[in-house]
């Protein structure tokens, strides 16, 4: 399961970049908003960090708009997956860049119909928002199962990016399942290392090692 951070701040990626398990980032508009930074400054920064897919998004609500904007985003770099929204224009263009050669993220899927239309575009990956499906009380893990089992039927290479990550649960349920990607806060990242026992037991380790007096090093 590759693991994305959804951020848009550049110490936090650095941070989690050098523990070699980031494989790419996520950005959307709240998220350059609340970096305070200028968006195309930021996203050309954080591309040249990662080597993997950097997610931009189009603001633009029609298609010839959206072309526009991913014209400037995805000249930044080969790395970039220019993201659009999952309406009729998005997939439009969504299909025109994909077949391009450029990677699309097709973000705001609330749905498994809506999934199944964004493989049809050929969408690089599919953004499934889990966190907000349960803030409404419906639960966002059942559309990932429906969107793998869609997708494992007709063999979609679309790749299932888990978005709206809240917990670590979430990236266990989402693994469990069998999603290609998850996005999360660099936060939620970071407790996936965390465990009390492991904790533990290095300090009784390091005690009793303490007592023998010996150095490895
Ligand atoms: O990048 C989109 C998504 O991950 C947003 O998450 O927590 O704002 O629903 P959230």
């Amino acid at each position: 399961m590759k693991f994305f951070a959804d951020t848009a701040e550049i110490a936090d990626i650095r941070e989690l970049a050098s523990s070699g398990l980031l494989d790419g980032v996520t950005t959307n508009p709240s998220l350059v908003k609340k970096s305070g930074r200028d968006f195309l400054e930021v996203v050309t920064e954080i591309a040249k960090l990662v080597k993997g897919p950097v997610s931009a998004e189009v603001v633009a609500l029609d298609h010839d708009g959206m072309m526009k904007e991913a014209n400037r985003l995805r000249k930044i770099a080969d790395n970039i997956a220019v993201k659009v929204p999952l309406t009729p224009d998005g997939l439009k263009t969504c299909k025109k860049l994909s077949g391009d050669g450029t990677m699309v993220n097709v973000t705001l899927c609330f749905s498994a119909n809506q999934a199944l239309l964004a493989a049809k575009a050929g969408a690089s990956f599919i953004s499934p928002f889990v966190g907000r499906l349960d803030d409404i009380g419906q639960p966002g893990m059942e559309l990932i199962s429906d969107i793998r089992m869609i997708y494992d039927n007709y063999d979609f290479a679309t790749e299932i990016l888990v978005a709206s990550v809240r917990s670590p649960i979430h990236v266990l349920e989402a693994a469990k399942i069998g999603a290609d990607v998850m996005t999360a806060p660099p936060a939620v990242i970071w407790q996936l290392f965390k465990h009390p026992l492991t904790d533990a037991g290095i300090a009784s380790f390091l005690k009793d090692w303490q007592a023998t007096g010996q150095k490895i090093a």
